[in-house]
């Protein structure tokens, strides 16, 4: 197949069919210092923030495995070695719970440690999303794979790092879910120029990005489609990572890996299915926290009842 028109020349299946292959790792960046939690970020890492009865980032996790990732590289950084503790056995604690009757909390705490392989590698220093990713190069190797923010999350039946997979897996290029939102918040957003490109069987929802911005003010926003923080990836992306210079604050941004990569390969923007709550600023956890709280099957309801008690003017 060949896509045509304007500036880019997307060609395959020749190079990019034969090295198509299956996504099975996953890149978890979460060495951010998330400054803009302070207080709560001083000394536990955002990702670690509890989200209704687990935290975060395992929420994270547990879409990759939903979506049939087998090994998840976590980057972490100082003052994180809770997230790996979170994912560690815990033989105490399980005989704790065992020798007292416990035994369902015992399987939940132990299937938490079950879930999947994960491996750590550490960012020295929060030099920018895109440097989280190039740290773990070595790790991921010459596969594609995903990568998830440990701070948004996407609930649901149909993981959204799935979706990516399927048009990663169908087509051989890299992948980056985007959903709209308001034309006036785009300077909130990474947002994507990119065109219609719709094919069987992903239909209009996949597009072909020419260009990505990061925050633009509405009225330079070449759309209003905004990066979601889900991304399947061909390893190229960490040449591209490499050969990025880095911008203010000596921060590598995974945008201009994606910008060289859209260029050299071609790279869809995928709407996916879905709703994502970015839950690492204190609104957004907020919103994160009655969403997902509603939609919890044993405190749903109760919870539901005692919000429409509530007199909001
Ligand atoms: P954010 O920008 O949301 O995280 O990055 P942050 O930098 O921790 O937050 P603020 O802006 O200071 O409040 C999105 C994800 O990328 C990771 C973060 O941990 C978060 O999960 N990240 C960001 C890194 O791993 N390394 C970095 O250098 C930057």
């Amino acid at each position: 197949m060949t896509i045509d028109n304007s500036s880019t020349t997307i060609k395959f299946p020749e190079q990019t069919r034969q090295r198509r292959q299956k996504v099975r790792k996953a890149v978890l960046p979460a060495a951010g210092l998330g400054t803009r939690f302070l207080p709560a970020t001083k000394a536990q890492p955002k990702e670690m923030l509890t989200v209704v009865d687990k935290p975060q980032i395992q929420y994270v996790v547990e879409e990759c495995v939903a979506a049939g990732i087998e090994h998840i590289i976590i980057v972490t950084g100082r003052g994180k070695s809770s997230i790996e503790d979170h994912f560690d056995a815990s033989p105490l604690l399980e005989k704790f719970l065992e020798d007292k009757g416990k035994t369902d909390q015992a399987e939940l705490v132990r299937s938490i440690g079950d879930m999947v392989q994960i491996s750590y590698t550490r960012q020295k220093e929060p030099l920018g999303l895109g440097h989280a990713v190039l740290v773990a190069r070595d790790l991921v190797g010459d596969e594609p794979f995903a990568v998830l923010l440990g701070d948004v999350l996407i609930p649901g039946k149909n993981p959204a790092t799935k979706q990516l997979i399927d048009v990663y897996e169908a087509t051989g290029l890299g992948a980056i879910a985007v959903e709209e939102v308001p034309k006036h918040k785009t300077h909130l957003y990474g947002i994507v120029n990119a065109e219609p490109a719709p094919q069987p069987p992903f239909g209009a929802r996949l597009l072909r990005i020419k260009d990505l911005v990061e925050k633009p003010k509405p009225e330079n926003a070449p759309s209003n489609l905004a990066i979601t923080g889900r991304y399947v990836l061909p390893p190229e992306i960490f040449e591209y990572l490499a050969q990025t210079k880095p911008g203010s604050g000596g921060e590598i941004q995974l945008t201009d890996g994606l910008r060289i990569l859209a260029q050299q390969q071609g790279l869809w923007a995928y709407i996916y299915e879905g709703v994502s709550y970015d839950a690492g600023d204190k609104l957004g956890f907020l919103i994160a926290t009655v969403e997902l709280a509603l939609q919890n099957e044993e405190l749903g309801a109760g919870f539901k009842a005692y919000l429409k008690s509530l007199k909001l003017n």
